[in-house]
């Protein structure tokens, strides 16, 4: 008997306070019609100063559980991506695990930058697969407002803050159906961001902020995330019109109008939520995949294709029947 891992709740946080394009350009030498044009982008949220990646993941995660009227005791497996953890240890998932008050499951942090939530998904797979999980809690969150250049007009305008979360739960329906996961270790000069203290033990003055080479990652971007779609249609012996939904990572309109073009796919068969969001790394697949879940629009039965690419790099998809 196959087990599958079905999508029984998800959640979405983003903090209150919204930093805007015209906000952006009295800090550095930017427009909001530069923004827009070449990013799709308008406002992001940023977190306050008393949030951290654990306390926005928890009210993402409580939304989930809610959503699906399960008591949390039940949940025997907590990941979270995160790029921007609370502390360097305990994980985000430990310190999360405290909050929710669910201490006898086991819990761990992945590091995939924007492409965490699509490998958390991928791991919860192959858990639920095994048996050796029934109910799996997956949170993207990130306080990408910490770690960014604020006077680095290149990077300051992409990036939020949020948390998204889903729960799975096994089943004998049919729930994710494949996911494909990659990396390249061979790109780091085109996007990282440095952990201070092991560059000044290396003699580097380094602060901990995003460095990225935007129009070499972009162009990296369109390609691989062109390849992803054809392997996971090809593996899964699907066509181009049995997905119903794209659900992509929010990094940039035109990236994601160039994987829904490979999809065949109008721009209404995407989920969009970078406009009002920003880039929240590895938070933004599961963002998305709420919205369209609460909005109405992703109903059960609907064939969901998520992608994500991000520094490493990293990429993958996730293909689920929810
Ligand atoms: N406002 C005005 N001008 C700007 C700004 C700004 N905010 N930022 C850069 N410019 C200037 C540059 O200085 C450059 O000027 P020059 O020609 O005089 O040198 C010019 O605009 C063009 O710069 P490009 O970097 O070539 O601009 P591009 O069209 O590539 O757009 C962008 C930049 C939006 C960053 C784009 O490259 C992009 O979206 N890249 C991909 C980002 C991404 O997908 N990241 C992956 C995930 S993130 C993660 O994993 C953490």
């Amino acid at each position: 008997m196959t087990r599958w891992a079905n999508v029984i709740g998800t959640g979405g946080y983003l903090p209150e306070s919204i930093r805007s394009n015209r906000d952006l350009s009295q800090m550095v030498d930017t427009t909001d019609e530069w923004i827009y044009e070449r990013t799709g982008i308008k406002n992001r949220h940023i977190a306050a100063d008393h949030e951290t990646a654990s306390s926005m993941a928890e009210i993402a995660a409580r939304q989930a559980i809610e959503m699906a009227n399960i008591d949390p005791q039940q949940i025997d497996l907590i990941i979270v991506a995160t790029g921007t953890p609370d502390r360097v240890y305990p994980s985000t998932a430990c310190l999360l695990q405290q909050r929710l008050g669910v201490r006898n499951c086991v819990g761990f942090d992945i590091q995939a930058a924007c492409s965490g939530s699509v490998f958390g998904l991928s791991i919860a797979d192959q858990y639920i697969r095994t048996g050796f999980a029934k109910t799996v809690l997956i949170v993207g969150t990130e306080i990408c407002s910490r770690i960014i250049d604020w006077s680095d007009r290149s990077t300051c305008i992409l990036f939020g803050d949020g948390a998204g979360a889903v729960l799975l739960s096994a089943s004998e329906q049919p729930g994710i159906l494949a996911t494909h996961i990659h990396s390249d270790g061979g790109y780091e000069d085109l996007l990282y961001c440095p952990n201070p203290q092991a560059a000044a033990a290396a003699g580097q003055n380094e602060a901990g902020h995003i460095h990225m080479r935007g129009n070499e990652v972009f162009k990296v971007a369109v390609n691989t995330l062109g390849r992803i779609v054809d392997e996971t249609l090809e593996a899964n012996d699907l066509q181009q019109s049995d997905i119903d939904w794209l659900v992509p990572h929010q990094a940039n309109t035109r990236i994601i109008a160039a994987t829904a073009k490979k999809l065949g796919m109008d721009m209404e068969q995407v989920i969009l939520t970078l406009e009002n969001q920003g880039n929240t790394s590895s938070a933004s697949v599961l963002l998305a995949f709420n919205e369209g879940i609460r909005d109405g629009r992703i109903l059960r039965g609907h064939t969901v294709l998520m992608e994500a690419f991000g520094a490493g790099f990293t990429w993958g998809s996730a293909l689920l029947k929810y």
